[in-house]
């Protein structure tokens, strides 16, 4: 079966899918975009990744490119014309296709609307999540807007490459004062000796998490305490659990940071929970396939 996109209006075949090179997310990276979760045939927290998309728009002052409910119907038809029952749904919002000229493009230009998705194999993320991931550390080089999901990810990128070629899952950003911000795709969290989950507050300096803010209902729910602050490597380095979280990974041991083991190096309790417990308690919006 041949993958579909919906591309400006339009659901075309993946292979004759195509956008302007006047598009400004290809010249500038000047757009936004939202990876929501397909679980089950379900969108998983689609109320939030909205929310979201809304806020990223605002930002960076990109008008819708269709209604709400128009989007949600195109998220749905993209998901059930790739048969997407356990995988993703990409939503990306470029200010359009104008004559290439640094400014806002002056007058009517269409924002430019692109909606794919496919499938994740659970087998692999399930195994992911047995065995615990490395993570390496990086400074944190990037833009002063980290909170708005904006195409502009060339720094996560080196970064990702950076832990893909140290043998690492992926790459936590340090502040200037030592600080984990976040990773390059993925928030960040650890578990203190107190049994706390601890992750950074949601400041300008990192994106504000769809999974991470559902991760917080989820400890509600099981009665684990949280605090949102900046934690070091260090302290890192000395927690009983470390894990990232995102819409593709839900929770993710992390098992060594730059090549030093946490604990005994297993995965622990606590993020095993969160794990079990996040489906029954996020928000599943219904598709149909
Ligand atoms: N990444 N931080 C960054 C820099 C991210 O790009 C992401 C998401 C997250 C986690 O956010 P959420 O829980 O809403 O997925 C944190 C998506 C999955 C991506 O770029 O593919």
């Amino acid at each position: 079966m041949s993958r579909v996109a919906y591309v400006n209006g339009r659901y075309q075949p993946l292979a004759a899918a195509k956008v302007s090179i006047d598009d400004r997310a290809f010249t500038f990276g000047d757009g936004v975009y939202e990876v929501c979760e397909v679980r089950g045939g379900a969108l998983i927290e689609e109320t939030r990744h909205l929310q979201r998309l809304a806020r990223s728009l605002a930002a960076l002052r990109i008008a819708w490119p269709i209604g709400e409910a128009a989007l949600k119907v195109v998220m749905r038809e993209v998901v059930r014309r790739n048969r997407v029952r356990d995988g993703l749904v990409y939503v990306q919002v470029s200010r359009g296709a104008a004559r290439r000229d640094h400014g806002f493009p002056e007058g009517g230009v269409k924002p430019g609307l692109v909606v794919s998705a496919r499938a994740l194999d659970p087998e692999v993320l399930a195994a992911r999540a047995g065995a615990g991931v490395a993570v390496i550390t990086l400074p944190d080089e990037r833009w002063a807007h980290p909170h708005i999901k904006t195409l502009q990810l060339l720094p996560n990128v080196l970064a990702k490459q950076a832990a893909r070629e140290a043998g690492a899952f992926e790459a936590w950003f340090v502040d200037r004062a030592g600080y984990v911000t976040e990773g390059a795709s993925t928030n960040a969290w650890i578990v203190t000796p107190e049994g706390r989950l601890v992750t950074r507050q949601a400041d300008n300096s990192i994106l504000h998490g769809v999974t991470r803010a559902a991760h917080f209902d989820v400890a509600n729910r099981l009665g684990l305490r949280f605090e949102e602050r900046p934690f070091a490597v260090e302290e890192a380095l000395g927690a009983m659990e470390a894990f990232l979280s995102s819409a593709t990974t839900i929770a993710i041991p992390v098992v060594r940071i730059d090549g030093k083991q946490l604990q005994d190096g297993r995965p622990g309790p606590t993020v095993a929970a969160l794990r079990r417990a996040f489906h029954d308690i996020a928000e599943k919006s219904r598709t149909t396939v």
